[in-house]
């Protein structure tokens, strides 16, 4: 029996974990152990996701959040260590790209236990952000890439991976897997909500930390909202943070963040999605919906090149553009970009064919 040691800290880890998690439990041979880092902590950022995912109870519950880039990523390689020092996995497993990610990965490197890697292979190519410096580091010191899509092993063997001892394995989108399996668990949020809406999303750091950028994206959704159609945009902490600090006023139809229930449940009825979301970029296209996002760009080029993702940047001027053109747009997954919803299986079998 091998044990690994799932390392999870932010939402879309969560969310990510949880078909991965049940893979694993319909496995004989691997114990799971879960260690969340505490990154996000708010009841409706972490606890709802494991109540409503079915996600088992974490091993190991730290408590790191706040802070500076360094200052959190240090404190938990630190404290992570400890815990593998003390439950000895064969193995760990991160997800994607956040400081626990990191973190997690350098913990296990550093004692030789083997890291696999899901979502490995995604680049920006804009190393301004934490995200882009999180997955490259990662990716160094793993040994099992399970990559998402073909782009993401491609980014791989553009950067030296095929000459070096590790697996790559094109294994799908464990979002995908997430996205089917609970779509039939819908359930309207609570609100009170408009109809014909747009569904938003805004959090990424190089939005919501540059004031000309955030100033620029609250007049657009301000505009649209008054114009074109109402917006619903569950609002990340850190984006109520910040917009509080620069004074802006946020004219749209504000709910808290949402449990991924009623998230699926607003990805089906809107008429279009707006965001900077790397996962909700993607769940626009599961639920059959033009996406529009406010970054300079993004790593599923592919929903680009399939005409289903229109990249905009913080402008404002493109943003109105962009909503204007897609509203009520709808978007087909005719080439099975993302592996159909089977990846949480293919992971589980990789890690019992690689044996630690
Ligand atoms: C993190 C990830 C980002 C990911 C996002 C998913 C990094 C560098 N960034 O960004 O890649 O897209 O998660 O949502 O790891 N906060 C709360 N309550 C919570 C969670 C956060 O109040 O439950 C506050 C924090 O105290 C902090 C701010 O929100 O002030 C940002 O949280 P943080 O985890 O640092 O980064 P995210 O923006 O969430
Ligand atoms: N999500 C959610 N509730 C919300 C907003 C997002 O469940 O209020 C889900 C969303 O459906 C997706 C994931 O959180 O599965 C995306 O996380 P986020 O946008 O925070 O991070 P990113 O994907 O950009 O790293």
């Amino acid at each position: 029996m091998q044990r690994i040691l799932t390392i999870i800290g932010a939402r879309p880890q969560f969310i990510k974990a949880s078909v991965v998690s049940r893979a694993i439990q319909q496995n004989d041979g691997i114990e799971e152990i879960i260690l969340h880092t505490g990154q996000h902590f708010d009841a409706n950022m972490s606890d709802i996701f494991f109540n409503q995912l079915n996600i088992p109870r974490p091993d190991i519950q730290l408590d790191i959040h706040g802070g500076s880039h360094g200052e959190m990523t240090g404190r938990m390689l630190a404290e992570i260590e400890q815990a593998l020092l003390e439950h000895k996995p064969d193995r760990i497993l991160v997800y994607g790209d956040t400081n626990s990610t990191l973190a997690g990965a350098l913990a296990a490197a550093k004692l030789h236990i083997p890291v696999a890697h899901v979502e490995a292979g995604l680049r920006s190519f804009n190393m301004q952000m934490p995200e882009e410096i999180n997955r490259i580091l990662t990716d160094q010191i793993s040994d099992l890439l399970f990559c998402p899509t073909s782009t993401a092993v491609q980014n791989l063997n553009n950067e030296g991976f095929a000459h070096k001892p590790v697996q790559v394995l094109q294994v799908g989108d464990v979002m995908q897997d997430s996205a089917l399996l609970f779509a039939e668990q819908a359930s309207a949020p609570a609100d009170d909500l408009p109809e014909g809406f747009i569904l938003a999303t805004l959090h990424r750091a190089e939005n919501t930390d540059n004031p000309e950028r955030l100033a620029s994206i609250v007049a657009a959704l301000n505009n649209i909202n008054a114009t074109l159609a109402p917006i619903v945009l569950p609002l990340h902490p850190r984006t109520r943070k910040l917009i509080a600090q620069h004074g802006l006023e946020l004219n749209v139809h504000l709910i808290d963040p949402v449990g991924y229930f009623e998230m699926v449940w607003l990805l089906d009825h809107c008429e279009l999605v707006l965001t900077d979301s790397g996962g909700v970029q993607k769940e626009a296209f599961f639920f059959g919906k033009a996406c529009v996002t406010m970054r300079d760009q993004t790593e599923w080029v592919e929903l680009i090149h399939a005409g289903a993702n229109e990249l905009v940047g913080a402008d404002q001027g493109k943003i109105i553009d962009a909503a204007n053109r897609n509203l009520g747009r709808k978007v087909q997954d005719t080439l099975q970009l993302y592996g159909g919803g089977r990846a949480a299986e293919r992971i589980v079998s990789e890690l019992l064919k690689a044996g630690i």
